[in-house]
């Protein structure tokens, strides 16, 4: 069960410096499979956390944990209220309309209560897709689109949304190690001007060893690293 801590909106609002999300000793299960085993964490407002490990270490399944999509077999798991804390999410198979532009997607984060009008938003999306390299890519329909672009497009999608936590599952699969950099790039930018909090699943670690932040290391459901990545 997730549990959502409880208080009115005033406290709800003095929780947003504590942390993030705490796991309590959480197992998954999925039939015979242990996907995650006795995972403890806490993920602060602020950090940066990649989560490594090989194919099927249990990465999208501790994202999709922390994300409420995937109950905990055994353990507990708090959050904060998606009403305070946003969480955006870019998933492993993105999630695009194949059929609709790449701006089309885009569009689908626009929020009104979020952005003054839809002219701050379109230029914001054009500011963010100059950085990553496809301002002359946004008609381009996503079917026809490479997996580098799709990659861009979903975590463009995601940081429209302007939220607090960033979940990410392996977002730079697809991206050579230039583009990769950038990303990151953007998401420090995030990090640092918005408190942004990233949770990054990749499996490759020397990847996102280079980068400033927290590592997660799983390996068959277990945790068997957390901390700096200059340690591990
Ligand atoms: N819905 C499911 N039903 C059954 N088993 C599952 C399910 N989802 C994941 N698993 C199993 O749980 C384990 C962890 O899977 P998970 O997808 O979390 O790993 P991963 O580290 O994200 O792998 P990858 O790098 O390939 O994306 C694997 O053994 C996988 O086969
Ligand atoms: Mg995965």
């Amino acid at each position: 069960m997730r549990e959502v801590l409880l208080g009115s909106k005033k406290n709800y609002q003095n929780l947003k410096d504590q942390f993030v999300f705490y796991l309590d000793n959480v197992s998954v299960d999925y039939g015979n499979c242990s996907a995650l085993k006795d995972i403890t964490l806490t993920v602060n407002p602020g950090e940066i956390f990649f989560v490594t490990g090989k194919s099927g270490a249990g990465k999208t399944t501790l994202l999709n944990v922390l994300a409420g999509d995937v109950k905990p077999t055994k353990g507990r798991v708090f959050g904060v209220d998606q009403n305070v804390r946003f969480i955006s999410q870019v998933f492993q198979d993105l999630k695009l309309f194949e059929h609709r532009t790449c701006e089309e997607n885009i569009w689908f984060s626009y929020d009104r209560s979020l952005y003054k009008n839809k002219n701050e938003f379109r230029s914001d999306m054009l500011e963010l897709a100059k950085v990553l390299g496809i301002q002359d890519k946004l008609g381009d329909k996503v079917k026809d689109a490479n997996g580098g672009l799709k990659q861009k497009v979903a975590m463009l999608r995601a940081l429209m949304a302007r939220p607090n936590v960033l979940i990410a599952d392996e977002p730079t699969s697809s991206l050579d190690k230039e583009s990769s950099i950038k990303l990151f790039d953007v998401l420090n930018f995030y990090n640092i001007k918005r408190k942004l909090t990233v949770i990054w699943a990749s499996h490759n670690r020397e990847l996102v060893k280079t980068f400033p932040g927290k590592i997660v290391h799983l390996e068959n459901g277990k945790l068997i690293y957390s901390g700096h990545a200059c340690f591990i």
